[in-house]
């Protein structure tokens, strides 16, 4: 593999986040367990909800949130062939459990100056059969949780947030994530905090919670509020193994939880050390290459506190032809680029694979984002001034070449 002198992504577990680790491997307890929970307890303080629920990625978590909001335990459900609304910019595993639980995926374009849902659109594309609005925060912006709230009210659907990019910003001060159903979130390699894999899903209702345990770990009873209740109502059955509902095994180990809650503690410092690189590097290119009018750099949507996952960037659409030859450039001079998420998913070989657009629909600024955007890394610890110096011009350098 091409060693690049900056990377998406720098190495991401320290001394203290290993040390935390090994000192659960030293305990013998290394699957789920208290720390597990206290971590739960840490996350559901930090983003404002009530409960979190800890699983192995946040594919799993996308996986038992859109799973929970089809289980019979709870009161509002969807239903198999209804639909739900999800960007055309969006990850496969925001996808597939989706169309896992039955429901038919509606694709809603983007905005390129926010990278995230078009309310117009995605109210355009509301029918009878919508029941599940299914945001995708990308690279840490959001869409207008205000409008998403107010839809979602007057339709009465259900709302989950994958997350899985955006850990750490909120809309109007309140944390993403915590607007719908469900949020889900991810703590893989280059995301805002990182235990190497794990995910999470936190919600606010009680009896989510319930399905939630319960789903995680074999559909088995013991790790919710009612399994005294089940005892007694199925005296027969071995109280430790009860059944009270379908299941996966989605958990994480407690050396997951260890390192994740280490991170989380450190958020706010990562976060001030992504924000301070990603506006030094648009300062540097901005003092040099502004006026050549190359490209554009994705802002935050109005309202949103971004806690930037990388930073994207969008080819001024005259050059769009050059995309492969101007990356291409960018990546042999040392900088490592990938395309924002997967680009539009409507152009994946799967979508075709499970005729999920047999209406041939076609999303323009979904296709723009395709044509235009790809994103850089940003460091977790503060980079230093020779290298974010090295990012600007280096990628001025390349457009100078191609685009001249
Ligand atoms: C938007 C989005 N959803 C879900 C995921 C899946 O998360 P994980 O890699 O932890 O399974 C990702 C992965 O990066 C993602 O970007």
């Amino acid at each position: 593999m091409k060693k690049f002198k900056y990377p998406l992504i720098y190495p991401r577990i320290y001394k203290s986040d290993k040390h935390k680790g090994i000192q659960v491997i030293k305990s013998g307890q290394i699957t789920m367990s208290k720390i597990t929970k206290n971590f739960e307890k840490n996350f559901s303080k930090y983003v404002g909800s009530k409960y979190s629920v800890m699983v192995n990625s946040g594919s799993s978590a996308n996986l038992l949130a859109v799973t929970a909001s089809c289980n019979p335990l709870r009161k509002k459900i969807f239903k198999r062939d209804q639909e739900a609304l999800i960007p055309g910019i969006c990850w496969s595993t925001s996808l597939w459990p989706l169309v896992l639980n039955g429901l038919k995926p509606v694709f809603v374009d983007v905005e390129t100056a926010t990278l995230n849902m078009n309310i117009e659109d995605l109210k355009k594309k509301i029918t009878k059969k919508t029941k599940v609005i299914f945001c995708v925060h990308v690279l840490g912006n959001s869409t207008n949780m205000d409008e998403i709230k107010k839809i979602a009210k007057k339709k009465n659907l259900i709302v989950i947030e994958d997350t899985c990019e955006s850990l750490g910003s909120s809309f109007k001060k309140k944390k993403l994530g915590t607007f719908g159903d469900f949020g889900t979130y991810s703590f893989y390699y280059s995301h805002q905090i990182s235990s190497g894999e794990g995910g999470m899903v936190v919600c606010n209702s009680k009896e989510d919670h319930e399905i939630l345990l319960a789903l995680r770990a074999h559909g088995w009873s013991r790790d919710g509020y009612k399994h005294e209740v089940y005892k007694k109502k199925y005296p027969k059955l071995d109280e430790r193994f009860i059944f009270t509902n379908m299941g996966f095994n989605l958990r994480p180990l407690d050396i997951q939880a260890a390192i994740a809650n280490n991170q989380l503690k450190q958020i706010h410092t990562f976060k001030r050390n992504r924000t301070y690189n990603r506006n030094k590097i648009i300062s540097y290119y901005n003092k040099n290459f502004k006026n050549k009018n190359f490209l554009n750099f994705v802002n935050n949507s109005n309202h949103v506190d971004c806690n930037w996952f990388g930073l994207p960037i969008l080819i001024n659409k005259k050059y769009k032809y050059k995309k492969r030859k101007i990356i291409k450039e960018i990546e042999r001079l040392g900088i490592e680029t990938r395309p924002i998420i997967s680009g539009n998913f409507l152009n994946q070989p799967a979508i075709k694979l499970f005729k999920l657009n047999k209406n041939n629909y076609k999303l323009k600024k979904s296709q723009e984002v395709d044509d235009c955007g790809f994103f850089i890394g940003i460091n977790t610890k503060k980079s230093s001034e020779k290298i974010l110096k090295f990012v600007a011009t280096n990628i001025g350098k390349a457009f100078l070449k191609v685009c001249k």
